[in-house]
């Protein structure tokens, strides 16, 4: 019998792909989410401001993935999207450890998302699991929600967490919004355009969550990129590339899209290059590592 899973914020990009693929696998999976819904999987309800979860939802299940998060992305960065941003991880983690220290259950090991936004966008070093952490923003809320995550050590569990680059899908994140202005004939880079973009394949990164689960000796930090990085320009003309679009434009200034979205144009201007050699030494082999050929198999012209 497979190991029963449950998949917090499973709704999202990430968990609705690893669903399929955990499904695919014959892995029975269960999804904890913000609010019910029917779907392919059982689905179980908390409520992280409330603290509140169904107990039902960690019946049976031996390894839970934990993705829950206000989306990084999604809104500016006023004061009180920063705060969620930090706080729905914070507490959600918390709220898992809650649980798990007062009922009995059978989960032995946790696998929960990062990001490679814990090292930070400074300098131009390759970066380890050892490297140190940044200081902006993004770092600082990784830095809190892994030592969050790391709690969970304590009740004896195994703790995995993938610092996951740049998720390249055809479905949402940055792919999409890199490919819309390109497709209308206006794409161009941002900023210097040499800012170096870390990246993986969707379906590299779930199989990486999976391997996660399936390798016993795996415990910590790994980073969840290929481990092969492009300039900021490189990916934006690889898509132009790929959707046989023309790029003509002068790049967008860094202080024209800090006007548009303020703070959060760090993540666009920002970049890391990050390894990828502690995963591959676990075994984990990588499907997607030539950007172009990924990019044709995800953009559809
Ligand atoms: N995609 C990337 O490029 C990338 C890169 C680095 C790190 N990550 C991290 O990996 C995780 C999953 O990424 P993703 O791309 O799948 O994210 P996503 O599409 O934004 O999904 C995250 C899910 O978290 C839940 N959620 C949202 N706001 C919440 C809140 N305030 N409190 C509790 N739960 C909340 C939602 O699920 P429900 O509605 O089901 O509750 C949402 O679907 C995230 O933590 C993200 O930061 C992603």
């Amino acid at each position: 019998m497979s190991k029963k899973i449950l998949i917090t914020g499973a709704s999202g990009l990430i968990g609705s792909r690893l669903t399929d693929l955990l499904l695919k696998k014959g892995y029975p999976v269960s999804h904890l989410s913000r609010s019910a819904r029917g779907g392919k999987v059982p689905s179980f309800v908390w409520d992280v401001d409330k603290g509140e979860m169904d107990d039902q939802a960690l019946k049976g299940v031996e390894t839970i993935i934990h993705l829950a998060g206000a989306g990084v992305a999604d809104k500016r960065w006023s004061k009180s999207r920063k705060k969620e941003i930090l706080v729905s991880r914070i507490k959600s983690t918390d709220l898992l450890y809650k649980k798990l220290s007062s009922i009995n259950h059978f989960v032995t090991t946790v696998v929960s998302a990062s990001a490679i936004g814990y090292y930070g966008f400074e300098g131009d070093e390759v970066l380890t699991e050892d490297s140190r952490p940044g200081t902006d923003f993004l770092a600082d809320v990784t830095k809190q929600w892994e030592a969050e995550v790391d709690t969970l050590a304590d009740l004896k569990l195994r703790v995995v967490k993938l610092r996951i680059g740049i998720v390249l899908s055809e479905k949402g994140g940055a792919l999409p919004e890199m490919a819309k202005p390109i497709r209308l004939g206006v794409g161009s880079p941002l900023g210097t355009g040499k800012q170096q973009l870390s990246w993986i394949h969707i379906d590299d990164l779930c199989e990486m969550f999976i391997h996660a689960i399936e390798t016993n000796q795996m415990k910590g930090a790994y980073n969840g990129v290929t481990g092969s990085w492009v300039t900021n320009e490189e990916l934006t003309t690889a898509i132009a590339r790929t959707l046989k679009k023309p790029l003509w434009l002068p790049n967008v200034p860094a202080f024209v899209l800090k006007m548009i979205v303020g703070e959060m144009a760090a993540i666009v201007l920002g970049g890391s290059k990050v390894s990828a050699d502690k995963i591959k030494k676990t075994g984990f082999v990588f499907n997607y590592t030539e950007l172009d050929a990924t990019l044709k198999k995800l953009l559809k012209r």
